[in-house]
């Protein structure tokens, strides 16, 4: 489940990011065709597993794809825009080409991940829910566990774990980071 931001509770991982950025409408539709009910209430309760699915799969949700979910699950789209709002893990606007999610959870925390904010705020003039100008990189923090805490504190460079990331040498790692999936990425064109 989703969790409010004010709480520190666990949730799942989510999916691996893809990279994917555009909302294919189809394919929105094809994954509602999977949330089916049979009453009303049954509907409802829907609402936010679809929306979690879909900020998953394509890293955020467009206003477009949120009134999709509306007309599915046979409710208003302003009730399920108040709940693609109210929640912070859910974005309504994609990500940069690069996304880093910064463990805040309690292992993290006790062990430094507050200075990894600053540092993502000092160096490249950004925080939670913000992606940099050229749109290279966006950061979300997570009030929840990535559940890798021997390692923290934690952070998420696209697909890839770090561990007992040193604020000195974030930079170098997302540097490090980004280059070894741009190479990654190039090499699959070139063999593709
Ligand atoms: S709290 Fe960060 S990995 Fe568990």
């Amino acid at each position: 489940m989703v969790q409010p931001d004010h709480t520190h509770a666990p949730r799942p991982v989510p999916s691996p990011y893809t990279g994917r950025q555009e909302i294919d409408l189809d394919v929105v539709r094809e994954m509602l065709s999977h949330f089916t009910y049979s009453d009303h209430e049954e509907a409802q309760e829907l609402i936010l597993s679809a929306l979690q699915e879909i900020n998953e799969h394509f890293g955020w949700v467009s206003f477009e794809a949120a009134e999709i979910v509306a007309d599915h699950l046979g409710t208003s789209a302003t009730r399920v825009f108040a709940i693609l709002t109210f929640y912070a893990d859910f974005r309504t606007t994609p990500r940069g080409h690069h996304h880093m999610l910064l463990c805040h959870g309690m292992s993290c925390y006790v062990m430094g991940s507050s200075k990894l904010v600053q540092k993502v705020r000092d160096e490249y003039g950004i925080g939670d829910g913000d992606t940099t100008p050229d749109n290279q990189l966006s950061v979300q923090v997570a009030n929840f566990c990535l559940g890798v805490c021997d390692r923290s504190p934690v952070v998420k460079i696209d697909d890839e774990y770090y561990g007992h990331v040193d604020p000195e040498n974030l930079t170098d790692l997302v540097n490090r980071a980004i280059a070894g999936r741009e190479a990654m990425q190039a090499s699959e064109v070139n063999h593709g």
